[in-house]
């Protein structure tokens, strides 16, 4: 994907709307890739899916933590996006008390499969995900490219390091155009 332009999908957000009542207030949100993307220097990750341990323990607490850093080289958003709806990504995100990381839901896999990076995880029973990577996207263009390695369907090892925060920092700080 280095080099070229983010695919344009609709994403089907849950927000917050306090004109609804009752215990539920949310409603359905349209959001599309030019929303997230145009005119932002993005950093964005996607991983095999929400509440898992690693992407838990380690990845989108420490994109989290790293938020302010990410800012300080010119990042204007850090996005998640996993193979989850709505549902599942806005209760992962609540749980984990984020509020720095906004995370995308592709439920139907379309931006990860788009993107090229759609795997099948049947072997976990999780049917289609996401490869884990990082990118770094410029007003839609992918300028930064960090994939883990072993791209493979039923993969058995979860591999992770390129596409950690702190690796992704390491290349912006130091300036650099491409990463592996
Ligand atoms: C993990 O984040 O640790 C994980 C991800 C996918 C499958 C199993 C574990």
């Amino acid at each position: 994907m280095l080099g070229k332009y983010v695919p344009s999908v609709t994403f089907r957000t849950r927000v917050r709307d306090e004109t609804i009542e009752g215990p539920n207030p949310f409603r359905w949100e349209d959001k599309t890739s030019d929303d997230y993307f145009k005119g932002k220097k993005v950093v964005l990750f996607s991983l095999p899916g929400a509440f898992t341990p690693t992407c838990s323990t380690y990845q989108l607490p420490d994109f989290e933590k790293l938020f302010a850093d990410f800012q300080a080289q010119g990042t204007d958003e850090i996005y998640c996006i996993s193979v989850n709806d709505a549902f599942v990504m806005n209760a992962w995100a609540k749980a984990q008390g984020i509020e720095n990381v906004k995370v995308l839901p592709d439920g139907s896999g379309e931006f990860t499969r788009k993107m090229g990076m759609l795997v099948a995880k049947d072997n976990l029973g999780f049917g289609m995900r996401s490869w884990r990577y990082g990118a770094i996207v410029n007003d839609g263009l992918v300028e930064q490219w960090f994939e883990e390695e072993g791209f493979s369907d039923n993969c058995e090892t979860d591999p992770y390091g390129v596409s950690s925060p702190q690796n992704i920092l390491e290349h912006l700080r130091a300036g650099q155009t491409a990463a592996a």
